[in-house]
């Protein structure tokens, strides 16, 4: 049987993957710094911070590296995964990072990236753009039922792609060797802006919901308040800086070539999930 060990199993894309691995004949182990038992699945630590839990890596054929959230020391805690994966016997990594990475070679996820194509192992890289999952989170949730969608992007647009497409263009690099050496960047089929996002909101809910194009420093104060770090802070400020101009609105066709499949689009996303937000 051929074993694939899924890193931040527990997150979005993380369960998302999980979900449809159970369709593939893969036996499927979630590392989580939490294990939580699921029918069909194992579940062991796993913890970036702690280097003794890349044990559980031994005896494993495949594994999907799914980074934690703005992440400003990404190289220093990844790349000492893969040269364990390496040692432990692993054969292939999938490496999910983010869309523009490659751009910038001082990115602490291009390193990583860097790090696995120097590996010797079989790999792939998915870099996708903004998840409209991240409208799912539990205060966004909050703020969209109030009619208010946060965020300072003005009018910079995002090609919204679903976790799950993600987690369907990983599993075609788990399965199928063509995509071997290869990287991707993922984006959904379209690219909207936040007040677009609101609008189709509005209509499928049946009440109002504005974008707040808030102030930088005003949702820095929102996340350091919510409990994010300095670094955590200036990462997100960072990202919705490269959404004001225009770096997330790229859209690509690659989650198609991989799939077969364009991906849902932003309406198809608010018809899915409506009852998350009424
Ligand atoms: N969301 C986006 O718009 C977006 C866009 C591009 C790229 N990305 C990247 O994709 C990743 C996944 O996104 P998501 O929305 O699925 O994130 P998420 O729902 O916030 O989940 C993040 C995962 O990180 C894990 N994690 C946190 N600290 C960890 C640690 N020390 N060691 C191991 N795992 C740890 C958590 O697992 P446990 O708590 O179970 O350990 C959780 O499963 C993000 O972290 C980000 O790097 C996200």
């Amino acid at each position: 049987m051929t074993t694939v060990f899924v890193t931040g199993a527990s997150g979005a894309l993380g369960q998302a993957l999980i979900q449809q691995l159970s369709d593939t004949g893969l036996t499927v182990i979630a590392g989580s710094r939490t294990p939580k038992p699921q029918p069909g699945i194992q579940a062991v630590a796993f913890d970036y911070d702690r280097p003794q839990t890349f044990e559980a890596l031994k005896g494993v054929d495949k594994l999907v590296m799914i980074p934690r959230p703005a992440d400003v020391i990404a190289d220093q805690v990844m790349i000492p995964v893969i040269e364990a994966a390496k040692a432990a016997g692993v054969k292939q990594i999938v490496l999910s990072t983010a869309l523009g990475v490659d751009a910038n070679e001082e990115a602490p996820l291009r390193k990583v990236e860097r790090a696995l194509f120097a590996s010797g192992l079989d790999y792939t890289v998915v870099r996708p753009s903004w998840f409209f999952d991240n409208f799912l989170k539990p205060g966004e949730v909050a703020s969209i039922r109030q009619g208010v969608l946060v965020a300072p992007a003005s009018d910079g647009k995002g090609s919204f792609i679903a976790a799950r497409d993600i987690a369907a263009a990983i599993i075609a690099a788990l399965l199928d060797s063509r995509h071997n050496g290869a990287a991707y960047t993922l984006t959904g089929p379209q690219a909207v802006t936040h007040a677009e996002v609101a609008a189709a909101l509005s209509s499928a809910l049946g009440h109002k919901v504005s974008h707040l194009d808030i102030a930088p420093v005003e949702y820095g104060a929102l996340l350091t308040k919510a409990g994010l770090t300095d670094s955590q802070v200036g990462f997100y400020q960072f990202l919705y800086e490269l959404t004001r101009i225009g770096v997330f609105g790229a859209v690509t066709s690659d989650l198609e070539a991989m799939t077969g499949q364009p991906g849902q689009d932003l309406a198809g996303f608010v018809a899915e999930h409506l009852g998350a937000w009424q």
